[in-house]
């Protein structure tokens, strides 16, 4: 399985002060900044898009791992604009998508523009056709480098985590070793230890962190409970 990485989602920072929250953030200890870009349309909520990651990139340097999640209903027509506003890696909903066949295009597409590509998962959606796009991948040796695992329902920070998204994750990191597994939604110190055991290493906590006294704090002890 690859390395433990610790991605704080930015949902419930200080928003006027991003560019200087993310660089708190890598300070505390993260790895990834996770930035989830929302529509109105496939979620109920609206965030930001291409533009900001533009001026976070400017603001962060050429080494920030930007981990951009979109929540919006086409994601293909954003491929390029996120490329070059600067983004390391572009995940995109199954969901907002044709099928399998579209999927396994955009992460085509994604990789052809030098991003790292994630598909992600909604709850109620399935774990096998997002197996089938990553079988699909492979056979065509088209890298897929995340799969999310949403472990709440998309569209707000702070809710509740859905530990019976467990088996999902168990079930893509037997197949997958070498891929990246995400979860987001909920996770912190009292579950992130579940999360890992069952296999995922991309581990997405905004308000755990965010609302925390202390943010590096939080991030080694979200570190330690995995090492246990
Ligand atoms: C939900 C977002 C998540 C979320 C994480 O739609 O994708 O990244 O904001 O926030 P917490 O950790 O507060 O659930
Ligand atoms: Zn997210």
């Amino acid at each position: 399985m690859p390395e433990l990485k610790i991605a704080p989602s930015i949902l419930n920072a200080d928003l006027a002060n991003l560019s200087s929250e993310c660089k708190k953030l890598f300070a505390a200890g993260a790895d990834i900044m996770h930035l989830d870009v929302m529509d109105g349309h496939f979620v109920p909520n609206l965030t930001f898009g291409h533009p900001v990651v533009e001026s976070l990139r400017k603001e962060l340097g050429p080494d920030a791992y930007l981990d951009v999640h979109l929540m919006v209903s086409k994601p293909r027509m954003w491929i390029k604009d996120y490329k070059k506003a600067g983004a390391s890696a572009f995940t995109f909903h199954l969901e907002a998508v044709e099928g399998v066949d579209e999927a396994v295009d955009i992460v085509q597409e994604i990789g052809r523009e030098g991003m790292l590509a994630g598909v992600a998962i909604k709850p109620k959606t399935p774990v096998a056709p997002l197996l089938e796009v990553m079988q699909k991948c492979q056979k065509n040796q088209i890298p897929v480098t995340n799969a999310l695992v949403m472990t709440v329902e998309p569209g707000f920070g702070g809710q509740k985590f859905m530990g019976d998204m467990m088996s999902k994750v168990s079930a893509i990191r037997e197949q997958y070793p070498e891929c990246d597994v995400q979860v987001d939604g909920g996770v912190g110190i009292g579950n992130i230890d579940l999360c890992y055991k069952a296999g995922a290493n991309s581990i997405v906590a905004g308000s755990a962190i965010i609302k925390s006294e202390n943010w590096a704090e939080t991030i080694t002890s979200m570190r330690k409970k995995c090492e246990e």
